[in-house]
């Protein structure tokens, strides 16, 4: 038997009643949720206040057991804080460990907390206040990123590196330019995850186990109290209860935002670990993003930006695996979601830990302007150009652009430049050829040509990076 001032010790005594065997140690295992749901613990006592706030406010309980309710859980949360409270196996979740500690503290008023409120309701809400907070975080940080990349950007808006179609030389482009399309990757990353913390931030609570509930909640004052509003302040509630208590929506969403947050990663990995190469050479990573080899003394890896590629396999995994959990679910709650857990720990975990890591290792990038010309002047990167003056001249593009193709197997053939051959060889291509069209034909030239709106001509680099600063210094929080 539970002894009044001590509700319950282990999980099945919370429903023993009904019950005639205990369960196995390894049913218990299997069942538990604490020793990873634990991280909610802010989350649910912040919910629990508000829910007992509420329901003193509504005379559903007395205002001394809500008294009780505070000065218990500020003990609890102290315990927590600072590694004192025993989690225990026996109490299956974090709900249980709080609750039974509280009861333990205060007696019976902490039996009556979960008056009007089940663990169905109250783990949703505990997840989404959880999230809410790791949105922001991850907002910051994705300023960050933007940030370190927008420094890099300036310092190298003159650079000059070949861009790439098919991994083939193909344009000149500016580095500083090449690294601002991963700021428009991480800006829209952040204005995703700023759409769907909408949606993270409406309150579950108040639907009970799937039905609602008999007492008189005031379901406004818990959204209020927990800063559940929307953009006008109104309290953000969700409107049914068997939706509530069994939508993972939110948590598919974020991880779906945050599967493509790692997927910019990862590209911005694959091509910093092929510059770094020696057959590229453009660039080189701070020494404390690489490791050695145990056995070539002359090797240094770009290790952090790999593990980024690879841990980008481990998100796309986790949307993949809560997509599934939900497909096959009835309504209302099953014991399923909390399998939700998991998955959406580690991707913010990952992504947290990865973002923190970019914002420094993109400071630490050293740029090598020779090796990315060099690289430029191999590929006819200016062939286009050639072709453009020649359009400029009256050819129609597609004579233009078959004239341009005969240069440069020419030039193929004689291991030179677009820009080496002498103006009269040029010339037996296309008469309209005159002396002028070796401006066209360097790098610089071809780069200044392209002083449209989101060009790579440097002044165009220049205004984008002003735009960011601007959006990142009046980015909501
Ligand atoms: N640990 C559970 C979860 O994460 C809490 C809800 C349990 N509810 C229930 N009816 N068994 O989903």
């Amino acid at each position: 038997m539970t002894s009044p001032a001590n509700q319950f010790d282990k999980k099945s005594e919370a429903w023993s009643a009904l019950f005639s065997e205990p369960m196995s140690d390894l049913v218990k295992r299997y069942t538990s949720s604490v020793f990873f749901d634990k991280r909610l613990w802010q989350a649910d006592i912040t919910g629990s206040l508000a829910h007992a706030a509420m329901l003193a406010h509504q005379g559903i309980i007395s205002a001394a057991d809500h008294q009780s309710i505070q000065t218990g859980m500020a003990t609890v949360w102290h315990e927590i804080e600072s590694g004192q409270f025993e989690w225990k196996l026996d109490l299956e979740d974090v709900h249980l460990n709080i609750e039974a500690r509280l009861t333990q503290l205060v007696g019976d008023a902490g039996k009556r907390l979960h008056t009007g409120r089940s663990r169905n309701d109250q783990v949703a809400t505990d997840v989404r206040l959880w999230l809410r907070g790791e949105i922001d975080l991850i907002g910051e940080l994705l300023t960050d990123v933007q940030n370190a990349l927008l420094a890099i950007a300036e310092k190298n808006a003159e650079v000059i590196l070949p861009g790439f179609t098919h991994l083939q030389v193909a344009q000149p482009v500016s580095f500083g330019h090449h690294l601002l399309a991963y700021v428009e990757m991480f800006s829209r990353d952040a204005e995703r995850l700023h759409d769907l913390r909408v949606r993270v931030n409406r309150l579950p609570l108040g639907a009970a186990a799937l039905a609602g509930t008999s007492y008189p909640l005031d379901r406004e004052m818990v959204a209020k109290t927990l800063g559940m509003v929307d953009a006008q302040g109104q309290a953000a509630i969700c409107q049914n209860s068997l939706d509530a208590v069994s939508d993972r929506d939110f948590a598919i969403e974020f991880t779906a935002a945050a599967t493509l947050a790692m997927v910019h990663i990862s590209r911005l990995s694959e091509e910093l670990i092929l510059w770094m190469s020696q057959s590229f050479g453009f660039i080189d990573l701070a020494d404390r993003f690489c490791t050695g080899s145990s056995i070539m003394p002359q090797k240094k890896n770009p290790d952090v930006p790999e593990l980024a590629r690879g841990k980008t396999g481990r998100v796309v995994g986790h949307l993949m695996g809560l997509i599934t959990l939900m497909k096959g679910q009835p309504l209302a709650y099953n014991k399923d979601n909390q399998e939700d857990k998991e998955p959406l720990f580690d991707t913010v975990d990952t992504l947290k830990d990865t973002l923190r890591i970019f914002a420094e290792l993109v400071g630490g990038i050293t740029v090598k302007p020779e090796a990315m010309e060099r690289a430029a002047r191999k590929g006819y990167a200016t062939a286009t150009d050639l072709a453009d003056y020649l359009v400029k001249k009256g050819l129609a593009f597609r004579d233009a652009h078959e004239v341009v193709a005969h240069a440069v197997k020419t030039a193929i053939q004689k291991g030179v430049d677009l820009s080496e051959l002498p103006l009269a060889e040029l010339q037996q291509f296309h008469p309209q050829i005159e002396a002028d069209v070796f401006d066209c034909l360097s790098l610089r030239g071809s780069l200044n040509a392209r002083n449209t709106l989101g060009g790579t001509a440097p002044a165009q680099v220049r205004l984008q990076i002003a735009r960011h600063r601007l959006r990142l210094a009046q980015a909501p929080s």
